[in-house]
């Protein structure tokens, strides 16, 4: 990396650059990106560049990743790695879930700030040990949670902070397509998805997503009710074998949150796709309604809603979802990990605000565990007030 003289640079350890997550979202579009145009901005105009030091199983795969993108430093020893970045550097990792607790630990007893991505470790006692580790070691830690920063959520959370929906009374979200199963079409998710034993499953996949998505839009979870399904029983991984599919690929969730709301989420890899985006959310008040997805979000006031009589034995005359208006974006849309980024690199520089620590992470993982019980059990499940 060439540098000028003074510049400010940061080291960034980052786990995980083979994997899908690793490469696309957070090497290429998000530090190297910030990096090309001239690295953060922190309050008073200074900018910091970041320095990725790469880490990872295979020497070989790294090393074609580092010389595409002109990088200096890789391992495979992640020992050297945090020897490399030093005190005060950060250690990232978007490794398979289940290899992340062991590596955090180490980084964390190496005095490195810590961001990892969700769910920030296979059970919640995992998680929370990692949160523990990093307040006791004084580090500043995250976790990610980009859904909130994708364009669409943003300006769902403006109009929620405009008043516009009067008293939420519901939500209602719908994540999910088709993810082929590799027997004729390739599969466009990593088998170990498929697999329990592996780390897979929707609901430890997903359940982290929407607790933080609920929590920062609309309040925190009080209980959870949820069946998991798997809908398909077998599938072929990356070298075209057949497996069996030992983990949940479809979970239809009841959130009831703080101040009454009921989230109802349904997530899956087994629906194809009849709506405008992959996630959408329809949150319903007494003032208005709205519905936002990735990038989108439409709202309809009480007052231009329709009057809808029910009568299958006429045709229907409405044409719903022309009675939609769209809501202007919150500021200029970003890719959603790299804001994040940016915010946990102000956090760790300039001491800015970041509520995504691994305490928020461990209330995802929790949910999602006890969405799993909840399926098992056929009940529904508190989360303990201290929890929340
Ligand atoms: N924030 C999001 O929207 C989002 C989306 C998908 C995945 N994720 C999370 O990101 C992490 C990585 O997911 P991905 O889809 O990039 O997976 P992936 O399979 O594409 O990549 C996994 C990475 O982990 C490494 N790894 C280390 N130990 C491994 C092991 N024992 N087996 C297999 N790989 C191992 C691989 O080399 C690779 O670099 C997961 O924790 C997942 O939950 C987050």
């Amino acid at each position: 990396m060439e540098r000028t003289a003074g510049e400010d640079i940061i080291r960034v350890a980052m786990n995980g650059v083979t994997g899908r997550m690793g490469y696309n979202q957070h090497l290429v579009r998000s530090v190297l990106a910030i990096n090309a145009d001239g690295g953060v901005e922190l309050p008073g105009g200074r900018r910091v560049r970041l320095e990725p030091v790469l880490v990872g199983r295979s020497d070989a795969k790294l090393a074609v990743i580092a010389k595409r993108h002109g990088i200096e430093n890789w391992t495979t020893s992640l020992d050297e790695a945090l020897d490399a970045i030093g005190n005060g550097g950060i250690y990232f990792d978007a490794q398979v879930t289940s290899a992340r607790h062991e590596a955090v630990m180490r980084a964390t007893a190496a005095g490195a700030h810590v961001y990892v991505e969700k769910p920030s470790g296979a059970t919640s006692a995992e998680s929370a040990e990692l949160a523990a580790a990093a307040d006791a070691a004084g580090i500043k830690h995250g976790v990610v949670q980009d859904k909130l920063f994708l364009p669409g959520i943003r300006t769902l959370k403006s109009l929620l902070d405009s008043g516009f929906f009067g008293r939420v009374l519901s939500v209602r979200g719908e994540f999910g397509y088709w993810v082929f199963e590799g027997d004729w079409r390739a599969p466009q998710r990593p088998s170990w998805n498929y697999r329990a034993q592996d780390g897979g499953g929707i609901v430890l996949d997903m359940f982290p997503h929407w607790t933080y998505v609920l929590e920062g839009l609309f309040g925190t979870i009080e209980a959870v009710t949820a069946k998991a399904v798997t809908h398909i029983p077998a599938r072929w991984d990356e070298a075209g074998a057949r497996y069996d599919a030992t983990a949940d690929d479809a979970a239809y969730g009841i959130f009831e949150l703080s101040g009454g709301i009921i989230t109802q989420m349904n997530s899956s890899w087994c629906t194809r796709v009849h709506r405008g985006e992959l996630l959408e959310f329809q949150v319903d008040g007494t003032e208005g309604s709205a519905v936002a997805g990735l990038r989108d979000c439409v709202a309809q006031h009480r007052g231009v809603a329709p009057r809808p009589v029910w009568n299958p034995d006429i045709p229907n005359e409405e044409r719903f979802l022309d009675q939609w208006q769209p809501v202007s974006p919150d500021g200029e849309p970003g890719n959603a990990f790299r804001l994040q980024w940016e915010l946990f690199l102000r956090h760790v520089l300039a001491g800015g605000e970041f509520p995504h620590d691994l305490h928020s992470g461990t209330r995802g993982v929790r949910v999602a565990e006890l969405g799993y019980r909840s399926s098992a059990e056929g009940r529904r499940f508190e989360v303990p007030a201290e929890a929340r």
